[in-house]
């Protein structure tokens, strides 16, 4: 599998050409990454690398979507833009279960719904056409629009690691999730 097909987005499998300008910037910016692990420190273009194996799968996220200068939506099927990642990690075949994680880097694209739909694709990929039983996502408290992305498409609450992630003078907790396959 190599692209992974939505209304608003195209996964794409993530490789070298994607780690371009854009991707360092958005992984060096703090709005962005203010809930995730990445953008601790400062990275440079040369220590990002493309994961090459079986058990982590990474998407590119392109869009046919966009806001316009006067902040009206506008959709051109023909016209798709790179806007974020979002992969699949941490895969146990024996398992069979995964984690996901996301990044919409462009913050213009922002509240379009993009998440929500994301997640959507990897985990009906990896529950349906992967055969994993489960999978997982932990999210930092605070973090509405990802907590609500995920019980969008039906992720479940199961616990949450007590003040586990450092921000703004504070420890926060990060929430549990999981969504099984269907049987
Ligand atoms: C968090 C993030 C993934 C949300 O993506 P998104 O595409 O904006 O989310 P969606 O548009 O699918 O929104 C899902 C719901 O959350 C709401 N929402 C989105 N961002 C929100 C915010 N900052 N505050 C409150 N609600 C928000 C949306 O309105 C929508 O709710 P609705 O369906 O009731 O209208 C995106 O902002 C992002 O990538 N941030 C940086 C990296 C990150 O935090 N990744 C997740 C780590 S767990």
């Amino acid at each position: 599998m190599s692209h992974l097909k939505g209304k608003k987005i195209q996964l794409i499998k993530f490789n070298d050409r994607f780690i371009t300008a854009d991707y360092v910037g958005w992984l060096n910016n703090f709005d962005v990454n203010k809930y995730l692990c990445t953008g601790r420190i400062l990275v440079d273009k040369k220590d990002i690398y493309a994961p090459s194996d079986d058990k982590n799968l990474m998407f590119a996220m392109m869009s046919n979507v966009g806001i316009d200068d006067e902040g009206l939506p506008w959709e051109d099927k023909d016209y798709v833009h790179y806007i974020g990642t979002i992969s699949l990690h941490d895969i146990s075949w024996i398992d069979r279960k995964g984690e996901i994680g996301y990044m919409i880097g462009s913050k213009d694209h922002w509240g379009m719904g993009i998440a929500t739909e994301a997640i959507g694709l990897v985990s009906n990929y990896a529950l349906s056409r992967l055969n994993l039983n489960k999978v997982t996502a932990g999210v930092v408290d605070g973090n509405i629009g990802s907590l609500k992305a995920l019980e969008k498409n039906g992720f479940k609450r199961y616990g949450v690691k007590p003040q586990d992630y450092y921000l703004g003078g504070k420890f926060l907790d990060t929430i549990l999730f999981y969504k099984l396959q269907e049987k």
